[in-house]
């Protein structure tokens, strides 16, 4: 699904990323922990194609394409979903418009048409309210002057209604309190099955109560500097970032 190999990224000239290797096949689910600064934002955000990254070494091949000749469009299209730690804001544009978009350019890129407008509103009012968003929420415009949490929520519904085949959550969970938190991860354990794949960024283990990995990588320094399942993350809450960087 997701091979990057030796990635290599700076930013005006600072070297960010440095030799990171990560594979994700269908069907898992990859945890990536480590402190702030490690690189964690810097890795999403080049994967889904954001200006003003420098890419010196590696690979990344993305089912099958190397994920650099897709453009960002291109890239959602192909069933890439990145949530991030701080969502834009759109004013102007009301959040039901732009997931009905979201979706349709999906369709589009796949030779399906556009989805019937009632269709839509069963659509999005069945997953709006699993995910305990009101519709005014929808009615107003994306993410301006939504809480912390209710950025979160509107994410996970875009990403439950676009049903990506590869989904980047990067710190879904800051900001959240339990009852979001709760609500996010329900939607994740409810979208995750053989055929999809997430990568769960956080810099706690808190969320991993929630959303089980089948695998756990720790980086620091723009590295993976260890790997291994789930009980990881337990060894990571218990000795903290630098003592498992040690033995690494
Ligand atoms: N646009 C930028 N310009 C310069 N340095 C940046 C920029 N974005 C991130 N950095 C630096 O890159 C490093 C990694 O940042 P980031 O990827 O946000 O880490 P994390 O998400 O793990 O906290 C930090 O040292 C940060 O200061
Ligand atoms: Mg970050």
């Amino acid at each position: 699904m997701l091979n990057i190999k030796d990635l290599h990224v700076s930013i005006e000239g600072k070297k960010i990323l440095n030799g990171l290797n990560l594979s994700i096949n269908k069907g898992e689910v990859h945890a990536l922990m480590g402190p702030n600064g490690s690189g964690k934002s810097t890795l999403s955000y080049f994967l889904s194609g954001k200006d003003g990254y420098e890419m010196e070494r590696g690979s990344i091949d993305y089912n099958g394409k190397n994920l650099l000749d897709l453009e960002v469009d291109e890239r959602a299209n192909e069933g890439l979903f990145l949530a991030f730690q701080y969502p834009m804001e759109i004013p102007g544009v009301q959040t039901s418009f732009f997931l009905k978009t979201a979706i349709n350019s999906k369709r589009k890129h796949h030779g399906l048409p556009e989805i019937d407008a009632l269709e839509f509103a069963k659509l999005i009012k069945s997953q709006a309210q699993e995910l305990d968003i009101s519709p005014d929420m929808l009615r107003r415009d994306l993410n301006v002057n939504y809480s912390g949490g209710e950025k979160k929520k509107q994410e996970i519904l875009q990403m439950s209604l676009l049903n990506p085949a590869m989904s980047i959550l990067d710190e879904t969970d800051s900001g959240l309190d339990i009852d979001a938190l709760r609500i996010v991860s329900e939607g994740v354990n409810k979208l995750r099955n053989k055929d999809n794949s997430f990568l769960v960024i956080t810099h706690y283990q808190r969320l991993l109560n929630y959303i089980k990995p089948d695998y756990v990588h720790i980086i620091a320094d723009g590295k993976i500097v260890k790997s291994g399942d789930f009980s990881l993350a337990l060894e990571l809450e218990e000795k903290g970032y630098e003592e498992i960087s040690k033995t690494a």
